[in-house]
């Protein structure tokens, strides 16, 4: 089985999670995640906006696997932000995903300043909703998602329970290092969505070299350089055999000098979703 991270508030979740971002509902969804269940993922991750969370819930309830062995994952969207519309939100998520409790729950994207004057007491109110389920049991654990520097600090100054996680788009090329800093100092795991570069990282030149000296694909490379970094990555794929691949990560130890070439590659950049910028 796959080993875990030990979170600031000492809930324990497998340090490979299923990426579920993009996956359409329906079939797809509901086979891509049986997939996942039999190859032996235990942490699965997704969101409301992702919009298959029914499917999820249908292939979850379907493996007949107990519920406590599972840890899930979703998030709050931001048109549900504040704390009224935010216990509701968590009631509907709960419901698709046929659970009476999430392991880990995120404020997807920080309200943020260029959409709302009031974004502090809007990511605050959220907060103390979250902080609510949490107390009521709810929810194992409680984070963050998209949150900058800014955002953290803000939170920070009113919340009565610290995140556990900020879960962020990281991976070779787009390193976000300031964040990435402010988390470990303050205890928050980092969890890497989009750890292959939504796949644009998959063809990258070094990066095919180097996996070609550990006889891997650039993927389980990409994997493994999250994981030897300290963070959670969140693989995505609907495709059986890359599902499988992605979890194969354990027979390898990249080199501390491979790691610093990976960390030193030059600045790709993201998929350009900015929390600052976009309004979602
Ligand atoms: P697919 O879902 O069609 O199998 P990320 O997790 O960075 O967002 O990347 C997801 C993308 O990478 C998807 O297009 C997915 O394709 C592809 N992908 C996932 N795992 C692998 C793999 N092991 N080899 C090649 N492509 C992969």
């Amino acid at each position: 089985s796959i080993p875990d991270y030990t979170l600031n508030n000492g809930v324990t979740i497998p340090e490979i999670g299923f990426g579920t971002w993009q996956t359409p509902d329906g079939a797809t969804a509901v086979l891509a995640v049986q997939s996942a269940l039999e190859n032996g993922y235990r942490h699965i991750d997704t969101a409301a906006i992702y919009g298959n969370e029914k499917s999820i819930g249908q292939a979850i309830a379907d493996s007949g696997i107990d519920r406590k062995e599972l840890f899930i994952t979703s998030k709050l969207w931001n048109s549900e932000r504040g704390y009224e519309s935010t216990l509701k939100a968590f009631e509907k998520t709960l419901s698709d995903l046929q659970t009476d409790y999430l392991d880990l729950y995120l404020i997807h994207w920080p309200a943020n300043a260029k959409q709302f004057s009031d974004w502090k007491q809007k990511n605050a109110d959220t907060w103390r909703a979250f902080e609510t389920l949490y107390q009521d049991g709810k929810i194992k654990a409680i984070g963050l998602s998209n949150f900058m520097v800014h955002h953290l600090e803000a939170l920070l100054e009113t919340a009565t329970v610290k995140p556990v996680i900020n879960q962020i788009e990281y991976h070779p090329g787009y390193l976000q290092m300031e964040v990435v800093a402010f988390c470990k100092a303050n205890d928050i795991l980092i969890e890497a969505w989009s750890p292959l570069g939504t796949g644009k990282m998959l063809n990258d030149p070094t990066l095919l070299e180097i996996a070609s000296n550990y006889n891997v694909s650039v993927a389980q490379l990409c994997i493994r350089w999250c994981l030897q970094n300290g963070t959670l990555p969140l693989p995505k794929s609907v495709t059986p055999e890359r599902i499988k691949q992605n979890l194969n990560v354990y027979h390898f130890e990249i080199s501390e000098s491979d790691m610093k070439r990976i960390d030193a590659l030059p600045y790709i950049g993201g998929s350009g979703l900015l929390p600052d910028e976009v309004a979602f």
